[in-house]
């Protein structure tokens, strides 16, 4: 028998592949302390995760019969992936079933912050009726820049353009011939930062775009520019976009993910532009049960010695 523990929640059809298997036995502990982890692992050959579990190298140093640790979504910075393959554990995520749900997260939350939508039901809710104060702006003919144009960008760059925007895209894999075929306007990173009246970014969080968005980055932007990051919290550093606001260079921010999440009191959540949600992106009902059901999947072939693919 192969024993999986699963440590995040999953949606039951992704859980019911496994409870159904024959040669699985599931262990859900969705609420494991860092230590409860680490002997939780020990007799296991796979761990399923979402992004809340630190798989850390001790976690899979304990780990001794591990073969295979499935991530339901997209990003794997919460894996230690160098230990990972030192110790002979496959990662695999699943990459493609949260991109919809993403793309549509991120339109909503441009809009809303282009038309101060949370302001203004928060003011309403306290007995205000204040139609100056939340006055926004229209997309149509704005320029929208995307940092990244992979899945989840191209998506976003569509509903972008069914709203009238002119779509500047940075990515170091994007050729002239893609984006046309997409119909953005392939640009320099400089470029999308001092052209672009909103700015969102959609790559992983790595060494080279940690802080990709500093204070340098922000002195380069046009007065009133809003951005937003459903990505990776780090991309953009925090302090220099709380000081971009501040002084009005940055007219609005909208953040679904934060350098350390939960972000309790963080600075910028006391900024009246700034909106947030609490890394709800991928948090759709078919995008939990897509996910799941391919990492469980993937999960189950590894374990199976059969062929996988996104390791
Ligand atoms: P993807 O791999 O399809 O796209 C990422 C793109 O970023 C690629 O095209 C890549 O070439 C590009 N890129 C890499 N380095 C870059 C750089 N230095 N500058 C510009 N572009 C660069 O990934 P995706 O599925 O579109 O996901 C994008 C991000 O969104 C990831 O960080 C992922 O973890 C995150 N995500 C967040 C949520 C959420 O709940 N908020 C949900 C899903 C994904
Ligand atoms: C992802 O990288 O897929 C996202 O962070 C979504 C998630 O798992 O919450």
């Amino acid at each position: 028998m192969y024993r999986i523990l699963v440590t995040d929640p999953l949606s039951d059809q992704g859980l019911e592949q496994l409870t159904q298997a024959p040669d699985v036995e599931v262990s859900i502990q969705t609420a494991l302390t860092p230590s409860e982890l680490l002997e939780a692992i020990k007799e296991m050959d796979a761990l399923l995760v979402r992004s809340q579990t630190k798989v850390t190298k001790e976690v899979i140093m304990a780990g001794k019969q591990l073969k295979a640790i499935g991530r339901a979504g997209v990003g794997v910075d919460n894996i230690d992936i160098p230990a990972a393959t030192n110790n002979g554990v496959v990662v695999v995520n699943a990459p493609d079933g949260n991109t919809i749900s993403t793309a549509e997260h991120t339109f909503a939350m441009l809009i809303s912050m282009a038309r101060n939508i949370p302001q203004g039901y928060r003011s309403t809710v306290e007995g205000e009726w204040n139609r100056k104060a939340f006055v926004g702006v229209e997309l149509n003919h704005k320029t929208l820049g995307i940092i990244g144009l992979g899945r989840i960008g191209t998506e976003l760059s569509k509903r972008a353009k069914a709203f009238n925007m002119n779509v500047l895209a940075y990515d170091p894999y994007l050729t002239e011939e893609r984006a046309q075929k997409i119909g953005v306007t392939k640009a320099t990173l400089d470029d999308v930062i001092a052209s672009s009246d909103f700015i969102t970014v959609h790559t992983p969080l790595t060494k080279e775009t940690r802080h990709l968005i500093n204070a340098d980055a922000f002195r380069r932007m046009k007065e009133g520019v809003r951005i937003l990051n459903c990505a990776r919290g780090g991309i953009i550093q925090e302090e220099a976009l709380y000081d971009a606001i501040q002084s009005g260079k940055v007219a609005g921010a909208a953040l679904d993910v934060f350098e350390s999440e939960p972000p309790g009191n963080h600075p910028l959540l006391s900024l009246p532009q700034v909106t947030a949600t609490p890394h709800l992106g991928a948090s759709t009902h078919e995008a939990q049960e897509n996910v799941a059901i391919d990492v469980a999947a993937e999960v189950l072939n590894i374990l199976r010695d059969k062929p996988f693919k996104n390791a």
